[in-house]
């Protein structure tokens, strides 16, 4: 029996061998659309290679590609588990031609593929076609052979296929399978269709029109195709069941399930293993693709499914938690053919182990109290909505797990209840808000969230994406389109709002019918605000547009966010844990890290941390993201700022790993951090780490500036030039720098005592007739005015003089060009009659001064104007002379 990768292999095979690329699947979370929420059908990566936007380098091909259908346009979630063909997930194999082949090559290759390489018999065939379209059924009559009555001219939509209200479409055939009398219903347009006899297995869409937005019609620039067909029902077919459950893949994964609960794959939890094994699918190939569970958009999807498939398991009596014992199951079927699964194992894993867990503290109180709230209501009445919000506020009840829940007891919910129940909470959240005083225009702000819910950001695993235009507010108010300054809102983007210190994003936002740049990127309210101005044409509401982050900016801002990480945990073991952060800015051209921290750092203490910080970057490991609760964080010891609030599941980022023998509670994970922002890929992508030194930022909190990648690079460089202009100016290589600077340093302190010394000899002078010293009433006195000197230089002078008098007083005043300075000095023995000080005053006074201090026998003050030195000296003269008397 050819098992599901078997077949998958096949239908590759056959198209390759018919000149087709072999395409890998896209992501489950398109790039290239903005109003789809998951990817979910083949055609959808080449959607713009049909209309003519996009180029591709082959123009047949095939791929098998990852659909989820939930959550959206397409919601099958209520289904799976109860019936043989609904999925979540599911694999839907393709061939695409881009104005290549048409009609006549792609039924032809379809038949041979289906009659030939699977051999399926050619009379439990049939087909239908658009009712106009003679062609195809001219080509399946000559193909195929088949005859009139099992060539079906259906005259609906559901052979004019749509990928939506806008995009490429055309007219399909679908090939059916006959199940034989034995099973009940009719064939495709009779009122049994919806029997199980005639089963579709696959879809040929001739592609040929474009639908416009205003319902117009026009023709494509090339007419191609688009084929699709689920690997789980062919699969199912090729392996004589009658239900997509019972092909070997899922069946593997049933089988899985029922170990995990040790109870039986068939029997009363059959059902449950269903849900399980489907949901266990859509839940890691999203989480492979990006997307981690939260409370809205993508994130609340995968987590409604998560919840469903852990409720089930619930029901199967299981204590703990199943769905990620299950992975490896799950990779061992399909990790073959998609690598990204394995790459992501221990991911998956961990984000189902945590979800789980956590999901289970309130999974059973919940289900008691909606036993309890069905008690009290009349038989089969509806579970009134606020019991349900009640469900989803407090026990986290998604509200499709109360409908299935409720589905078992054949009840229903009040699901506008539930909304308005919603609506009012919402309306709580606002009004508190407004009253928190923040600026009144923001009101705009939480309009748009209202209206349109949170924005949903993408750019941690893109930097370019296509969104839609929501709104356009111009100076506070809404406008229909703008040209200039505008704030652009948009259902999603890749674009980061300022927060947590990273800097806003700046780039480009293109419509068909203009270009904005983005100067900034901030959010309120959960709207992200994209700060622009158009900068060509306009830019209009509800337009289709394509983001574009600027890449080097991003890039360098990631550099710098993941090494401020680094450098914290870095001080953390170099200074003690008592290190925390107080803030932070990660900004394109540096980083800055505030911290509490009592004393400056070391050159040592720096140089250490520094050189750990680049340590990790050439360690170059892989930089991971976990979602869990702010105390499953702290548990495992990640750093939190304190005192900030967190929501009730925190992005836990780690990096670096430590040698075995250093295991924390995480495992060896070096660096482990609470962290909205955004990171780089491994820690090699930060290039190198510089500290550019450590200042006082307040009192008790230090700052480290630092730069990493090209403008650590740039600075190091710029580093060496100084140096080397230095070298050049020494006439010195550049390792003797500090050397010679140290020598001249050492000869200018030489030349300037010399200088000093000097100075003291000139004022001392050569013993001319100034120099000899008056008697004032029996007392020798030298008093002088210099030049030349500061007051600095006047004690030592008196010192020498006083020891060269051997008795009496010196008053020199120093004539500085400024505010002249005078000292005056007296002999030991005379102290006791004469006191510096009172000679000092007088000669201040005299001088325009005040004051004046010192010892007896040593004194210094500063006078104001030198044209009173005449006076002044005259003034020392007099109080030696009152002295005396
Ligand atoms: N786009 C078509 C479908 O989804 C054929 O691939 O059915």
């Amino acid at each position: 029996m050819a098992s599901l990768n078997d077949i998958r292999s096949t239908f590759l095979n056959y198209f390759a061998r018919q000149g087709h690329a072999v395409v890998d699947s896209s992501p489950l979370v398109p790039r290239n659309d903005p109003t789809l929420m998951f990817t979910n059908s083949g055609m959808v990566q080449f959607k713009n290679v049909f209309t003519g936007l996009e180029h591709r380098d082959y123009n047949r091909a095939t791929t098998s590609q990852k659909c989820v259908r939930a959550g959206g346009k397409h919601n099958d979630l209520d289904n799976v588990g109860y019936t043989a063909r609904h999925h979540t997930f599911f694999e839907m194999l393709g061939n695409f031609s881009f104005g290549d082949y048409f009609k006549s090559d792609a039924i032809p290759f379809a038949w041979e593929l289906l009659t030939r390489d699977f051999d399926i018999p050619k009379d439990r065939l049939l087909v239908t076609v658009y009712h106009t379209d003679d062609e195809a059924a001219e080509i399946w009559k000559k193909v195929a052979g088949l005859p009139d009555d099992r060539i079906i001219r259906i005259p609906t939509d559901d052979n004019f296929w749509r990928m939506g209200p806008t995009g490429p479409c055309g007219p399909c055939t679908e090939i059916f399978f006959d199940h034989g009398p034995s099973i009940w219903g009719g064939p495709p347009g009779s009122p049994e269709e919806d029997g199980d006899r005639f089963i579709e297995i696959w879809n040929l869409v001739f592609m040929q029109n474009e639908q416009h937005e205003d319902g117009s019609l026009t023709d494509l620039p090339r007419q191609s195709i688009d084929t699709g067909m689920g690997l789980e029902r062919i699969g199912a077919l090729l392996q004589g069941k009658h239900d997509n459950y019972d092909t070997d893949l899922m069946r593997a994964l049933i089988e899985a399930s029922a170990h995990a609960t040790s109870s039986d794959p068939d029997g009363p939890g059959k059902t449950h293993h269903r849900v399980i094994a489907d949901h266990l699918r859509a839940t890691s190939f999203l989480i492979a693709d990006g997307v981690m569970p939260s409370n809205d958009g993508r994130g609340y999807v995968l987590r409604r499914i998560m919840r469903r498939a852990m409720r089930h398991a619930h029901m199967l009596g299981a204590q703990d938690p199943v769905m990620y014992r299950l992975v490896p199951a799950l990779v061992a079927q399909m990790g073959g053919h998609y690598q990204e699964l394995r790459d992501a194992q221990a991911l998956i894993t961990e984000t189902l182990r945590a979800e789980e867990t956590r999901f289970r503290q309130t999974l059973d109180r919940g289900l008691k109290l909606l036993d309890a709230e069905l008690e009290t209501l009349p038989e089969g009445a509806e579970l009134p909505g606020a019991a349900a919000f009640k469900l989803y506020d407090t026990y986290g009840f998604p509200l499709d797990l109360t409908q299935d829940a409720l589905r078992e007891r054949g009840r229903a919910v009040d699901a506008a209840g539930f909304d308005a129940a919603m609506a009012e909470q919402k309306a709580r959240a606002r009004a508190s808000w407004s009253g928190s005083g923040e600026a009144a225009d923001a009101t705009i702000w939480f309009d748009l969230a209202d209206r349109f819910g949170a924005s949903e950001f993408l750019g941690y695993d893109m930097e370019s994406a296509e969104g839609q235009v929501l709104a356009l507010v111009a100076d506070g108010a809404e406008v229909a389109s703008a040209k200039g300054e505008v704030q652009i809102i948009v259902n999603q983007t890749p674009f980061y709002a300022e927060s947590g210190g990273q800097v806003g994003d700046t780039g480009l936002i293109r419509s068909a019918t203009g270009l904005a740049e983005v100067t900034d990127t901030r959010r309120t309210a959960g709207v992200v605000i994209h700060i622009a101005k158009v900068i060509e044409g306009e830019i209009s509401k509800g337009q289709p547009v394509k983001l574009e982050v600027a890449h080097q900016r991003r890039s360098a801002i990631r550099a710098n966010h993941s090494a401020t990480h680094l450098l914290h945990e870095a001080l953390r073991r170099a200074l003690g844990d008592h290190v925390a952060q107080k803030g932070s800015l990660n900004a394109p051209d540096r980083l800055r890290f505030d911290f509490s921290h009592g004393a400056g750092l070391s050159a040592q203490e720096l140089a250490q941390v520094e050189a750990e910080v680049n340590a990790f970057i050439r360690q170059n490991t892989a930089v991971e993201t976990r979602i869990m609760t702010p105390d499953e964080a702290r548990a495992l010891g990640a750093q939190a700022l304190f005192g900030e609030k967190y929501g009730e599941e925190v992005r836990v980022v780690s990096m670096g790993q430590l040698p075995g023998s250093q295991k924390g509670p995480d495992g060896a994970t070096y660096s482990l951090e609470l962290c909205g922002g955004t990171h780089v890929a491994r820690t090699g992508d930060i290039g190198a780490f510089v500290c550019l030194g450590d200042s006082a930022s307040s009192a008790g909190v230090r700052r480290i500036e630092a730069l990493t990648g090209q403008a650590a690079l740039d600075h190091l460089r710029a580093q060496e030039a100084r140096l080397s202009g230095l070298a050049t100016l020494l006439k010195a290589p550049a390792q003797d720098v500090p050397e010679r600077v140290r020598a001249l340093m050492e000869e200018r302190r030489a030349l300037a005592n010399e200088i000093a010394q000097l100075k003291r000899q000139v004022a001392m002078g050569g013993g001319g007739s100034e120099d000899a010293p008056q008697d004032v009433a029996g007392i020798k006195l030298i008093a002088r005015v210099m030049t030349g000197v500061t007051g600095k230089d006047l004690p030592p002078l008196i010192d020498a003089m006083k020891e060269k008098l051997g008795s009496g007083a010196v008053v020199l005043i120093a004539d500085t060009g400024a505010k002249p300075a005078v000292a005056a000095g007296v002999t030991p023995d005379l102290t006791a009659r004469i006191s510096a000080v009172d000679l000092v005053r007088a000669a201040v006074e005299a001088l325009g001064g005040k004051g004046g201090g010192g010892r007896p026998d040593m004194a210094q003050g500063g006078g104001a104007d030198i044209a009173g030195a005449e006076a002044a000296l005259q003034a020392v003269t007099r109080t030696i002379e009152g002295v005396k008397a």
